[in-house]
């Protein structure tokens, strides 16, 4: 298919939040049948864990829902700004690292917090997960999820 949706999740490490984000988003739109209108990535701001898999207790979470994550780590290149249509960032840190590689007002709005798309009122941050418990993995799972279909209902595909 021409002209796929195309969405980078970014968080600091790509091995807990980003990964299970693109997980979550990918599992969704499978479901809904709506896999081919997309194109979905993900990458740290860091590349403090290059080449590994995700977290073994994302992995674990993300399992116990039946979404098998194999994506390896890999770190955010200036060319990903220009190629994805959503840079779709976990925190504030995330969203200050990767604006300030950006000049240009058109990129920049491509920006967003992917928290933003959660469909309560909660705050729009994905708190990183790496030196907390699994409680925290798996209210992490919950909350990329959520923003997931909140995401999808914003594209309207
Ligand atoms: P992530 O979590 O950004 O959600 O992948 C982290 C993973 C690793 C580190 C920090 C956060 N680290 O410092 O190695």
């Amino acid at each position: 298919m021409k002209n796929k949706i195309k969405v980078l999740f970014i968080c600091l490490g790509n091995i807990c939040r980003s990964p299970a984000a693109q997980g979550a988003f990918e599992s969704l739109v499978q479901k809904e049948d709506k896999i081919n209108f997309f194109e979905i990535d993900s990458c740290g701001t860091s590349g403090y864990h290059d080449g590994e898999l995700p977290d073994p207790r994302t992995r674990k979470v993300a399992q116990k829902r039946g979404i098998h994550l194999t994506h390896r780590s890999r770190k955010l290149k200036l060319n990903d700004l220009d190629y994805f249509d959503y840079l779709l960032v976990m925190d504030d840190n995330n969203f200050r690292e990767v604006i300030s590689l950006i000049s240009d007002e058109p990129t920049r709005k491509k920006v967003m917090k992917f928290g933003s798309f959660r469909t309560d009122n909660g705050v729009s941050i994905v708190p990183d997960p790496y030196y907390g418990n699994e409680r925290d993995f798996e209210s992490v799972q919950d909350l990329v999820e959520n923003c997931s279909v909140g995401f999808l209902k914003f594209l309207g595909v």
